[in-house]
């Protein structure tokens, strides 16, 4: 296994941003960024033309400054939507940035996604990664409390992508971090991955209002197109009776969520045979089909339209700081924050 830094790019302020490239002895690499903590690709070895991308992933980092789908990035400090940006802890309400209507998304203007990480890589006998780690000022986008995270970021030998997360706050808040990634099996510019089989080990869903905030309740997937307990091609049913004629954009309550690391998730692309299984220690799963993604081609990069690559983020409830019901997201400072999460392709 190999693991090398080298320049990348320069921000728009003129920031230094670096790349670091992951290798295993069985052909997979991988490429992080020290900004956002992206992952801007995964190669797998490929019969044909030799290694295949299957996330999406820009050239050059303006179009990641600019570009507002999260390809690839970190997320945080709270990942998915709080209705009108706001919770309430030990009697004090905080009012975060609202930058999707009324409601707060993705941690708001000043996330993890957008920001230069400190990374240190590393190689031992297991793994090679990266360790990413970031501080977020107290009342940024209105939170309370100094969040440190560390992200590490690392391959190993079983083509395993592994996500260790932790974070340690100075007074109580809520978090909820997750990676943003966007898979495509058959390759980052193949176009839809309608055709890709999803399985999510899920019973039930949290469903939503108009603006996408969970109404509390949990809902069997029985009988509806977010039944994905046997595996499914994601074009065969659309999310149109809940809503949504063009995709999916919903959280799954995983199966038997006890904070175990567990496999709860397979996607799959027949033509190919290249699959991706999604072990978390996590409760929920958004499944976001990027129905509205549209970026622009430049150059020869073809561009991404809707459904070029499918997001599993492995995360707590949407909402969650103000739904007494969902597993809590409240991290005080006495506790240390720390879940786990491996995509692992299968190619061979
Ligand atoms: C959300 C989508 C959002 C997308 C990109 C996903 O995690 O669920 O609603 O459009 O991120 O911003």
């Amino acid at each position: 296994m190999k693991i090398f830094k080298e320049f990348y790019d320069q921000t728009a302020e003129g920031l230094r941003v670096d790349r670091f490239v992951l290798s295993n002895d069985r052909g997979v690499s991988v490429e992080l960024l020290s900004y956002g903590a992206i992952v801007s690709s995964v190669k797998l070895p490929d019969r044909e033309s030799g290694h295949v991308d299957v996330v999406l992933g820009f050239d050059k980092l303006k179009d990641y400054e600019e570009n507002d789908s999260y390809i690839g990035a970190m997320v945080g400090r709270y990942a998915n939507r709080i209705a009108g940006g706001r919770f309430t802890i030990d009697k004090t309400e905080y009012q975060l940035t609202q930058n999707e209507d009324v409601n707060h998304l993705h941690g708001g203007n000043f996330g993890l996604n957008n920001r230069i990480w400190d990374a240190l890589h590393y190689e031992n006998d297991e793994e090679v990664g990266v360790a990413f780690t970031t501080e977020l000022e107290d009342g940024l986008d209105g939170y309370p409390g100094t969040l440190q995270v560390c992200v590490k970021i690392s391959l190993n030998q079983n083509n395993q992508l592994c996500f260790d997360y932790s974070a340690q706050t100075d007074r109580s808040t809520h978090v909820n971090l997750t990676h943003h990634g966007y898979f495509n099996l058959a390759g980052r510019f193949s176009g839809s991955c309608e055709n890709h089989y999803l399985w999510i080990d899920a019973d039930f869903y949290t469903p939503t209002d108009a603006g996408q905030i969970p109404t509390g309740e949990f809902r069997t997937v029985e009988n509806t197109p977010l039944d994905f307990r046997t595996p499914k091609r994601l074009g065969q049913d659309n999310a149109a009776p809940l809503g949504d004629p063009e995709g999916f954009d919903n959280n799954w309550v995983l199966n038997k969520a006890d904070g175990e690391l567990k496999l709860i998730a397979e996607l799959s692309d027949h033509e190919s045979e290249r699959r991706l299984y999604v072990s978390t220690t996590q409760p929920g799963l958004q499944c976001y089909t990027a129905q509205y993604m549209a970026v622009e081609g430049k150059g020869d990069f073809p561009g991404y339209g809707p459904r070029a690559g499918v997001a599993l983020e492995s995360q707590h409830f949407p909402d969650t700081p103000n739904q007494p019901n969902f597993p809590s997201t409240l991290l005080l400072p006495s506790e240390a924050y720390h879940h786990t999460t491996i995509y692992q392709f299968d190619f061979e």
